[in-house]
């Protein structure tokens, strides 16, 4: 059965007011692109087709306007509302009748993933419909994300949601490879002290299952997750910078598809005619030959 993708890209945001205050965090730039461009290129570049976003009333609108069924990216998207930011792990419970028991790849839209080898890192990992996968980065403030406490093997030995005393540097990203037991285990969480269905209680069903595995991103890899100004700004001015000096675009969702070819020459071709002359527009002709 293939791996579906869902996109959580709700929440209050509110590390990011006034910014955020009309607007959900993950339609804010990233450099030249909407920041759900960078995640829904993640999932697509693990080869992931079916992708439900999840949002609040207030954006949902939005996302539908920006991207549309997902035709031109060669990708089926799909909408659900969240009524509240109940927790990450409640997306799983939100995408039930998407998911129809199918794997699932779950990753929070405000995350940017880059790196060399990471196309094979998640294919590899994609192809285990059984297996369920987190992808962890060093990071110098591990205080405020998950943490993971690695046992003598460079195995998961625990993973703490925002410890005060964080066991290793190691956090876990926004990104989760679940099997088709997700949803059931997702409904059977309790809420947290903060009122919320945490996803790292969710791993840690399946780590006393003896069944989770670790991706440890390291040397070459770049992770962002864009929850604070500082860490916005980051992100924006790493694409910046990676962007003019290779020249090649980090989240482009049309590059990918015609890579995939998840679509014709002949649509880019169509497209773009409907685009602005810009930047982005000059990178995509290139394409078309
Ligand atoms: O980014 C990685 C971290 O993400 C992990 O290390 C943590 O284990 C995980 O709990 C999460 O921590 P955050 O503190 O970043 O979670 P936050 O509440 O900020 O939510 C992450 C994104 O998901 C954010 O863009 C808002 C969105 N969200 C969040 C919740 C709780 C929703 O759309 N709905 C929600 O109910």
């Amino acid at each position: 059965m293939n791996r579906k993708g869902i996109i959580l890209a709700g929440g209050l945001n509110t590390r990011l007011f006034p910014i955020t205050k009309v607007i959900s965090k993950q339609l804010l730039p990233v450099y030249d692109k909407p920041l759900i461009y960078y995640p829904i290129s993640t999932l697509m570049l693990t080869g992931i087709k079916e992708i439900l976003i999840i949002s609040d009333k207030n954006n949902l609108p939005i996302y539908k306007k920006l991207l549309g069924n997902g035709k031109n990216f060669g990708v089926k998207l799909f909408y659900k509302l969240q009524n509240k930011p109940r927790g990450i792990a409640e997306a799983l419970i939100i995408g039930k009748n998407f998911l129809k028991k199918s794997p699932v790849a779950l990753i929070l839209g405000d995350n940017i993933f880059y790196g060399n080898n990471l196309l094979k890192i998640l294919k590899k990992n994609s192809l285990k419909i059984n297996k369920n996968t987190i992808f962890a980065y060093q990071v110098p403030n591990p205080k405020q994300f998950g943490v993971v406490e690695f046992n003598q093997k460079k195995g998961i030995k625990s993973i703490e949601e925002k410890p005060k005393d964080p066991k290793s540097n190691f956090v876990v990203t926004g990104l989760y490879f679940f099997d088709k037991n997700a949803v059931d285990y997702a409904s059977k969480l309790n809420f947290s002290q903060r009122g919320e269905l945490e996803i790292t209680d969710l791993n840690n069903i399946y780590l006393s299952n003896k069944n989770l595995s670790i991706e440890i991103l390291g040397r070459g890899f770049s992770w962002f997750d864009c929850g604070t100004p500082d860490l916005l700004y980051q992100a924006q001015s790493f694409v910046q910078l990676m962007q003019n000096r290779n020249m090649l675009q980090i989240g482009c969702l049309e590059e990918i598809a015609i890579g995939n070819k998840w679509i014709s020459k002949n649509l880019l071709k169509k497209m773009i005619k409907e685009y602005p002359e810009n930047q982005y527009k000059n990178y995509l002709k290139k394409m078309l030959y």
